[in-house]
């Protein structure tokens, strides 16, 4: 059974102690909850996969206090000598003005990572994370620690320790809690190329824009690069973030959309089926008048749930998996979810709404 732990300083201890014997902690980091392990143990790494359910094909993060110390050099988790200089450049400039924070760099690895943390790619996903709990656990352990998100494979993302409780606590020893993740959505993954290329992989936490303001170049966008023996590219899976109930997604903001063009999607719900609404914006009496309106569409109750009263996008990432978890129990077994997209897809909203057409997503059987 799961223990729910303070991050004090005892708790953080605690959490480093478990660690180093190769147990897993889930801890708390500014995008969502991680399940770390340590990255340089593989009776840990297959921990990880094992208790998320995670098919291998799909590699992990590694977590570190201090890049230069722990990445680079001698004995890092990154073949610098496989870096040219431009790319070099490149990645010294990224560290500078985003880490510690919510940025995964994809590099060369070197031979302290093994196959299974990298999915036997020979690159490796590396973040300095902010939160201070997630820093002081790293600090306390002294290894770097392999966390992807929280969760059972293929679910949403957890933002608080409950959600953690709710996917792993049958499987994990000790959470600790840090309340709710300031950013609510996972970190920005690029893979640096040669010459000082950048690859999106994954928009998230850092908006992309900003990468490429300090890159000096655009970023190739959602180029999925297949995986080892061709499975489903890293991060690239279609089906993720999934809540419970099946989610429709809008083509456009709900007050832009009339009869005709609901129809289609409307059409998608099961006669009288409860249905769930998330909104990205509006409150009060906004959100009654879209109940109203698709009730008299749907013959069924509806509740409606904004991510942000005044629609901004910060504020929306950081509610973004926890409403969905929230609306996903409201409706209830037989309900069924209505996303409305964020306008314009540039910074946050972007990732708010690559992580809405995942959970749209056609489910695998
Ligand atoms: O914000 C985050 O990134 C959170 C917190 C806990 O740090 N972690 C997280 O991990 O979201 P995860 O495993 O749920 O997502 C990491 C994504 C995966 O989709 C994986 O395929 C991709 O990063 N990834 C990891 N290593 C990679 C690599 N070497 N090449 C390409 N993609 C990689
Ligand atoms: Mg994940």
């Amino acid at each position: 059974m799961i223990e729910i732990v303070e991050p004090n300083t005892r708790g953080v201890a605690l959490a480093a102690s478990l660690l180093r014997s190769g147990e897993l902690v889930a801890i708390p980091t500014e995008t969502v909850y991680g399940l770390a392990g340590n990255a340089l143990d593989e009776g840990a790494v297959a921990r990880i996969f094992a208790a998320k359910e995670r098919p291998t094909f799909d590699p992990l993060i590694v977590h570190v206090a201090d890049f230069e110390a722990q990445a680079l050099g001698p004995g890092g988790i990154v073949d610098e000598a496989r870096l040219d200089a431009a790319s070099r450049a490149l990645v010294q400039r990224l560290a500078e003005a985003f880490w510690p924070g919510p940025l995964t760099l994809v590099l060369p690895r070197s031979t302290r990572v093994s196959d299974l943390v990298t999915s036997g790619l020979d690159t490796v996903g590396v973040r300095v994370p902010a939160h201070p709990v997630a820093r002081a656990v790293l600090e306390a352990s002294g290894v770097p620690l392999a966390a992807p998100s929280a969760n059972r494979f293929g679910r949403i993302s957890p933002t608080r320790a409950s959600h953690v409780v709710d996917e792993l606590g049958d499987r994990i020893p000790m959470v600790l809690d840090g309340g709710a993740s300031p950013v609510g959505v996972e970190s920005t993954v690029v893979r640096v190329e040669g010459g000082g290329g950048l690859t999106l992989l994954r928009p998230g936490g850092v908006p992309a824009e900003a990468i490429e303001a300090v890159a000096g170049r655009e970023m190739t966008r959602g180029s999925a690069t297949p995986g080892p023996a061709g499975a489903p590219a890293p991060g690239m899976l279609e089906s993720h973030y999934a809540p419970g109930r099946p989610l429709l997604l809008l083509p456009r903001p709900l007050g832009e959309l009339d009869q005709r063009s609901l129809a289609p999607v409307l059409a998608q719900v099961p006669e009288g089926a409860r249905l769930g609404v998330l909104l990205q914006g509006g409150s009060g009496d906004a959100l009654r008048e879209a109940e109203r309106r698709l009730a008299s569409l749907t013959g069924g109750p509806v509740r409606a749930w904004s991510l942000s009263a005044s629609g901004d996008p910060a504020e929306g990432a950081r509610a973004l998996f926890t409403t969905l978890r929230e609306l996903d129990a409201e409706v209830g077994e037989d309900g069924v979810l209505l996303a409305e997209p964020a306008e314009g897809d540039t910074g946050l909203r972007h990732a708010i709404n690559d992580r809405l057409r995942r959970a749209a997503a056609p489910r695998g059987p």
